[in-house]
Parts: C-alpha cells; sequence; structure tokens
C-alpha cells in the first residue's frame, strides 16, 4: 500500500485513524484524505499531522459520489488501496433526512467500487468500515457476531448495510480483494458534538442539560475510537480477503449509566457549577427516538482469535481522556459548533 485513499479523513474516526496511521503505525506510504467537508468534516482536526507529514499527506476537497472527480484521485495519486471512512454517520439525522444518507453511503461507495473495479490491476485493498447496526437490535441476551443477520433500523443503519453488502458483491462477483469491519460504538477526541458521550460532556462542563431518550435503558457497547483504529490497521494488514470482521471492547452500558459516569468525571475534572449544582441534578429525560434500538452488544472473538487484536483502553480510562480532550481544546470545539468554522471552510475550499 503506497498510496493508501482514505475517505471521510476529516471526520471523527477518520482523523483519528490517519494521525494513527503517521503518528504511531509502520505505515511507510502517502495517504490522500478525499472528504466533501460536511458539517462533520474538519481538517483543522489534522491540521499538526499534516503539517508534520509534508509530502505524505495529501488532502482532495471532493465527493465520493462525483465519479469524475474521484476517477481523477485514482489516477493522478495512483491509488493501490482504500480504507473507506466517508458516510453520513448520525443516525437522528437519518431520521429527519435521509437524502444524504442514500447518496453518500449507497452511491457513493458504488462510486468506489466501480473506480476500484476498473483498475483491478493495481488495487490491493478496498477495506470497507462499517458498524455494528447494520444486524439490528439485541433482546436482553446474546450477541452480533459476523454471521448474524442484516436487520437495519433506522435509514443510517439500512445505508450502510445496503454498502456492506455491495462491497462483498463486488468481490463474489469480480474478485476484488476487499475486508469489512463492523464496529460497535466509538468514542474519543474530535467526535462531531451531536452524539452522546461528546454532547453530554459539552453540556455537563457548561451546566446545560443532559438529554437522556426514553428510560435510558438502551444498551450501547463503547469503544475508544483508538482502539477501533488499530483493529481496522491490523485487518487491512493481515485480515483475510473477502473477509467481515466484528470490532468491539466487550463494553456493555445502559445509557444512563455513561450519562452517570460523565458527570462524575466532570465533577472531578472541571470547576464546579455555580451554586453547588451537581452535574447529575442536570439530567433530563426526554421523548424517546423513533425505532430506537434497544440493545447493541459485537462478539469480536474472530478477530481476537485470527489476528491477536486487543483495545488498550477500558471504558474508565478512555472516558477520562476524553473528558479531559474537552477541558482541552475548546477552541476546536467552539469552531465546530460555531457558523465561524462553516465560512472559514467556504473561505479555503468553496461552498
Ligand atoms: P463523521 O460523521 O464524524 O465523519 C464523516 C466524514 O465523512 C466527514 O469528514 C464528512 O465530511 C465526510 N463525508 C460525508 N459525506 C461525504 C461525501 N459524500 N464525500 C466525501 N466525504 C464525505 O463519521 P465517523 O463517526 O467518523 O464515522 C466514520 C465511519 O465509521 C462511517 O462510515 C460510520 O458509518 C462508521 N462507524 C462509525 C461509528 C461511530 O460510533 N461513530 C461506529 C462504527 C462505524
Ligand atoms: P448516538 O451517540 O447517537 O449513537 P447511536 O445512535 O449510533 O448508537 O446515541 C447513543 C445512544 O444514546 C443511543 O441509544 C441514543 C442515546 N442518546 C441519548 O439518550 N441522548 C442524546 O442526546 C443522544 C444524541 C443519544
Amino acid at each position: 500500500m503506497k498510496n493508501l485513499l482514505v475517505t471521510g479523513g476529516c471526520g471523527f474516526i477518520g482523523s483519528n485513524f490517519i494521525r494513527f496511521l503517521f503518528e504511531e503505525s509502520d505505515f511507510k506510504g502517502r495517504v490522500i484524505n478525499v472528504d466533501k467537508l460536511t458539517y462533520a468534516g474538519n481538517p483543522e482536526s489534522l491540521a499538526d499531522v499534516a503539517e508534520r507529514a509534508g509530502a505524505r499527506y495529501a488532502f482532495v476537497h471532493g465527493d465520493i459520489c462525483d465519479s469524475v472527480a474521484m476517477a481523477r484521485v485514482f489516477d493522478e495519486y495512483g491509488v493501490d488501496a482504500i480504507c473507506h471512512f466517508a458516510a453520513e454517520s448520525h443516525v437522528d439525522r437519518s431520521i429527519v433526512k435521509p437524502d444524504d444518507f442514500i447518496e453518500t453511503n449507497i452511491h457513493g461507495t458504488y462510486v468506489l467500487l466501480q473506480l476500484a473495479r476498473e483498475r483491478m490491476d493495481r488495487i490491493k485493498l478496498f477495506h470497507h468500515v462499517s458498524t455494528d447496526e447494520v444486524f439490528g437490535s439485541l433482546g436482553e441476551t446474546g450477541f452480533f457476531t459476523e454471521e448474524t443477520a442484516y436487520q437495519p433500523n433506522s435509514p443510517y443503519s439500512a445505508s450502510k448495510a445496503a454498502s456492506d453488502h455491495l462491497v462483498r458483491a463486488y468481490h463474489h462477483t469480480y474478485g476484488l480483494p476487499v475486508t469489512i469491519s463492523n464496529c460497535s460504538n466509538n468514542y474519543g477526541p474530535y467526535q462531531f458534538p451531536e452524539k452522546l458521550i461528546p454532547l453530554i460532556i459539552l453540556n455537563a462542563i457548561e451546566g446545560k442539560p443532559l438529554p437522556v431518550y426514553g428510560d435510558g435503558l438502551n444498551v450501547r457497547d463503547w469503544l475508544f475510537v483508538r482502539d477501533h483504529n488499530t483493529a481496522v490497521w491490523e485487518i487491512m494488514q493481515r485480515g483475510r480477503r473477502g473477509q467481515t470482521y466484528n470490532i468491539g471492547g466487550r463494553n456493555e452500558m445502559k445509557n444512563i449509566e455513561v450519562v452517570g459516569m460523565i458527570c462524575d468525571l466532570v465533577e472531578e475534572l472541571a470547576p464546579p457549577l455555580p451554586g453547588g449544582k451537581k452535574r447529575r441534578e442536570l439530567i433530563t429525560f426526554v421523548k424517546d427516538r423513533p425505532g430506537h434500538d434497544r440493545r447493541y452488544a459485537i462478539d469480536c472473538a474472530k478477530l481476537e482469535k485470527e489476528l491477536g487484536w486487543k483495545p488498550a483502553e477500558s471504558f474508565a480510562t478512555g472516558l477520562r481522556k476524553t473528558v479531559q480532550w474537552h477541558l482541552e481544546n475548546a477552541t476546536w470545539i467552539s469552531r465546530v459548533r460555531s457558523g465561524e468554522y462553516q465560512r472559514w471552510i467556504e473561505a479555503h475550499y468553496g461552498k
């Protein structure tokens, strides 16, 4: 892999992946990061990495659905491997307005697969980054394995499921060398503050209400973002082509427990709220999400056994690092939350 195309590298997981590749892995090649810079993409997340990487890093402001522009990227940069993160990723947004999810997640993946297929002589790998949400919702017991039948419930998860099927089909039909990973919920630095963990951290720091959907007993299986990325890199290097790997941290938590832990960490690490108010008093139960999946839990035995992968963080250590990061990166946070950031993107990269 000399010229690795990373899509969505300005988003939460993609930017952490590129940071990991350059700063911690044995990767020796060049990264070409293609990102549309939607509300969720922020080139500032990588400014320091880009400077240090020099000619080994190229950024292209582009849309993966634009086959002409993407063909140019494949050929100008001699792309020989792809790690595909770009997607619309927030379930609540997909419920309100599914359009971009269908377009980017399904059509965009198809465009990339087709371009890779047309260049099969030099493409070594197409790695597709996906989610455990394609499997639907679990009851009180059991785990998602690689054999679990797909049963996506939201427009987001349905669009990701469709893209997984396309990737698999391009391997089965055309012999494209692919790997697929289905990971549980991530948290960590540079996550757009609309997802549960960064939203609750920031509201808790600022003394705002902490919205918990429904009864707060829905279960998610949390993994620190760097651990997701070490798994993706292992799979890309040593995973069997045509295979799917589940990634998870064996860390099931009820939402209300996660919110409680964040309250306690913020209480410990941030200045106290005025009037002696405690963060836990800010917890506010709100209307449930339509079609809200009850429980996700990943069985990642295949990844552990075949590739010897293990997460480095426990939820306690990862969450502490994440709260600390939010306290130390107020500028990044205020920029992504303000219109100023969107205007900056437009000034640098056009609308
Ligand atoms: P994110 O929303 O933070 O980032 C997505 C990135 O993709 C942004 O930089 C955005 O600008 C870019 N993008 C969107 N549409 C594009 C397009 N048409 N062309 C080019 N770039 C485009 O998402 P994330 O949380 O970093 O998720 C990355 C991937 O990992 C997604 O495929 C998601 O389904 C998957 N995933 C996420 C989680 C999670 O917990 N966040 C868990 C498992 C899998
Ligand atoms: P989210 O971070 O949106 O991830 P996903 O829906 O992909 O799992 O939500 C995680 C869980 O937290 C999910 O059960 C919905 C819940 N949630 C809240 O209770 N309050 C919130 O404000 C948000 C954004 C999510």
